[in-house]
């Protein structure tokens, strides 16, 4: 009965819309003063009891506090206390909005109700959109100066605008997962109890972040990986961003969230509007492990751009070469790739303007003549010729001093003249903003394309902004807005001008990997550490939110370049299978044993990438002594069981790893042993994972499915 309800409905007489999902419903309720206020986030319920379900009141509600549930985007008026979505002031130094609801629209999936401010020209306009094959919800506000454009000139400021506010039912605790790190250790996931108090989740440098990102878990600190109650949200977001959840003194726990950092102002002038991004939001009753099943399966329905087509084994030359890159050095190394297997060849930084080191020619987007005389032409068609795709590697967004660019463009930085800029590895930032600076950038970049036979951009950006001014220009704030625009414009253009044309984010490793970015990209770099040992926690976090497919993993040089470790190929390439495998390692030193082992584990690994890259994850056992990682085919005819156990304790033996996703009726076979498993079995009790004996063991076990 359930199914057959429309996935969002709005009853005008209750103020009362609902958004169902396959496994989920969200409601709220128009409240008398005009403002949605938050209802219901959770399982499904039938209609009779939806209709009965209590206003969601502050147990505190005197006359110190409001009484009222909990806003949609709370607008900074009334006695409300807690952090306001919306924060506005009119010209005439009104803070705030005081609503009139002012109608609703139900478009298919979509629902957006529209608010009138009682006392001033604006309008708000809360968007939400259920999809019938997820439990995530989108939501987003548009805000618009409704005045007239001929009336009298009175700007609104904007001094934040949310895309959604988010709320947690009451719980007996509350406990927050969110993801912190820093360069080389990105991705670290955090789970720690809510304070009382409000606690702030942001970027204030102009991308993602390394040390934070905009996605959480809410839950009430007994959720595990397969079980319990779990909300989480992700904002669409590739610029700075502000998250702020307010667990209030009487249990109540609510989050609001949207572009942009504290202090920062946008003016609206008559007829203009604010568009907010996506903040995306799920309900699962079944642990972290199924929300991020929720995610993945999310992310590859909604958001990749070509989610069905194989993310290549890569190539990339980096940490075998550094800057010093050229033609022969470059088809040296394409030539033992394409023999090892590797399907796209990248060449990296160093290869244009007079860049011998990070000191100058970025932003000369030009081949460097004395390492590529005959341009890149020679390189990218020998590339070719070995059955590979070309790859380049470029920072548009970048500028060194030292470069033609800025000579020429000195004014087109974010900076701000009184101020000395600072320089973070001797470059600037370009203010994308500019329109001239975005059609540059987006020339240069259709140009490479076009005349190097480029088919995948690697898009690094390895600073943060600083003393980001723009000079003369009226409402200047907008630049941290329309920076990250123009980068995501830019690269939908490239896309839609170059079919086939991919795109790989980067931001000095994982900087700058959202849900934003990846609706036009087809994978992140992950991290500049490439040590196996690290990667195993770094993965685990990048999968609570992001999919295998758009998770870049190289092998590379043993020991490793930043932190010094030697471990065996083996265990490097079964932690890089574990998402979009590629290669980074000095290939002219490697052993022919070691070429051939390379050989065979990328085949090996091509075997599974489907499942790697399309099936279900399962983290069968999180980050310890021994982790391992289920990628199921959704219809449970394969499996891949990836199992690391860096440093061995005592001698004593692994514990079976239980596979909780397999099916216990059915008879599974292990080709490798040629061993029939029974389901029951794997699922109560555990495979043997077969590691080695002594540190960096690892193992890959498929299992098919024979029966019944
Ligand atoms: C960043 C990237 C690296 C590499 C270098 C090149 O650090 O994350 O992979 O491309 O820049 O300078």
């Amino acid at each position: 009965m359930l199914a057959t309800l429309p996935p969002v409905t709005f009853d005008s007489d209750l103020g009362l819309a609902v958004l169902r999902t396959p496994n989920s419903l969200y409601a709220l309720r128009v409240a008398p003063d005009g403002s949605p206020r938050h209802l219901y986030w959770g399982a499904p319920l039938d209609t009779v009891t939806l209709a009965a379900l209590p206003e969601a009141v502050s147990p505190a509600a005197s006359s110190f506090e409001a009484d009222a549930a909990p806003d949609e985007l709370a607008p900074q008026t009334g006695a409300r206390f807690g952090p306001a979505g919306l924060q506005v002031r009119f010209a005439d130094g009104t803070r705030g909005a005081q609503w009139r609801f002012t109608g609703h629209r139900v478009d298919g999936d979509e629902l957006r109700l529209r608010l009138d401010d009682r006392h001033g020209p604006l309008r708000a306009e809360l968007c939400y959109r259920v999809r019938a094959d997820t439990d995530v919800i989108e939501r987003w506000t548009e805000l618009t100066h409704t005045g007239s454009p001929d009336g009298p000139p009175e700007p609104i400021t904007v001094d934040r605008l949310d895309s959604a506010s988010w709320t947690a039912p009451p719980l007996s605790d509350y406990r927050l997962g969110h993801l912190v790190g820093g360069w080389n250790s990105e991705f670290q996931l955090q789970r720690d109890r809510l304070p009382v108090a409000e606690t702030v989740l942001t970027s204030r440098r102009g991308i993602t972040g390394h040390h934070a990102g905009p996605w959480l878990t809410v839950d009430d600190g007994t959720a595990t990986e397969e079980q319990g109650e779990v909300w989480s949200t992700a904002l669409a977001w590739s610029g700075s961003w502000r998250v702020t959840v307010h667990r209030d003194p009487v249990g109540r726990t609510t989050w609001t969230g949207g572009f942009g950092h504290e202090g920062l102002s946008w003016t609206l002038r008559a007829g203009q509007s604010l568009r907010a991004p996506a903040y995306a939001g799920l309900y699962t009753p079944h642990g972290f492990g199924a929300a991020s099943r929720v995610w993945h399966h999310y992310i590859r329905g909604h958001v990749l751009p070509e989610p069905e087509r194989d993310r290549p084994v890569l190539y990339n030359s980096w940490e075998a070469t550094g800057f010093d890159v050229d033609e022969a050095g470059q088809i040296r190394l394409a030539r033992l790739a394409s023999r090892v297997g590797a399907e796209l060849f990248v060449l990296d930084d160093g290869w244009f303007g007079t860049r011998r080191d990070d000191r100058s020619g970025l932003g000369d987007w030009t081949p460097r003549p004395e390492a590529f005389p005959g341009g890149l032409r020679p390189l990218a068609d020998e590339v070719h010729r070995l059955g590979m795709d070309f790859g380049l590697w470029v920072e548009p967004e970048m500028v060194n001093r030292d470069s033609e660019l800025h000579r020429a463009h000195p004014d087109w930085v974010l900076h701000s003249p009184r101020l000395d800029a600072t320089e973070l590895r001797n470059q600037l930032v370009l203010n994308f903003a500019r329109p001239e600076v975005e059609e540059w950038a987006r020339r240069t970049l259709d140009h490479l394309v076009r005349t190097h036979g480029v088919d995948w951009l690697k898009w690094d950006a390895n600073r943060a902004f600083t003393e980001a001014g723009w000079p003369g220009h009226p409402d200047p704030d907008r630049l941290w807005i329309d920076h990250t625009r123009a980068v995501h414009r830019i690269m939908d253009q490239l896309r839609a001008d170059h079919p086939g044309l991919r795109i790989e984010a980067c931001a000095g490793g994982g900087g700058r990997v959202d849900l934003g970015i990846l609706a036009r990209t087809d994978q992140a770099w992950t991290s500049d550490n490439t040590d196996p040992v690290d990667r195993i926690g770094i993965q685990h976090g990048f999968g609570q939110l992001f999919p295998a497919q758009a998770m870049a993993a190289w092998v590379t040089d043993s020991p490793n370049t930043t932190t010094g470790r030697r471990t065996p190929l083996r265990f490097r390439f079964h932690v890089a299978m574990a998402g979009a495998l590629g290669l980074g390692g000095d290939l002219t030193s490697w052993s022919e044993e070691e070429l051939a082992e390379a050989t065979e584990l990328v085949a090996r690994y091509k075997e599974i990438r489907p499942l790697v890259q399309r099936g279900h994850q399962h983290r069968v056992t999180p980050p310890g002594p021994v982790t391992a990682v289920h990628y199921a085919a959704p219809d449970d005819s394969e499996h891949a069981l990836l199992v690391w156990r860096p440093t061995t304790r005592f001698g004593h033996g692994p514990d079976p790893v239980r596979l909780p996703a397999l099916d216990p009726e059915a008879l599974y076979l292990d080709p490798e042993l040629n061993r029939v498993h029974s389901g029951a079995v794997l699922v109560r009790k555990g495979i043997d994972p077969r590691l080695p004996d002594g540190d960096y063991a690892s193992s890959l076990i498929r299992l098919r499915r024979v029966g019944p």
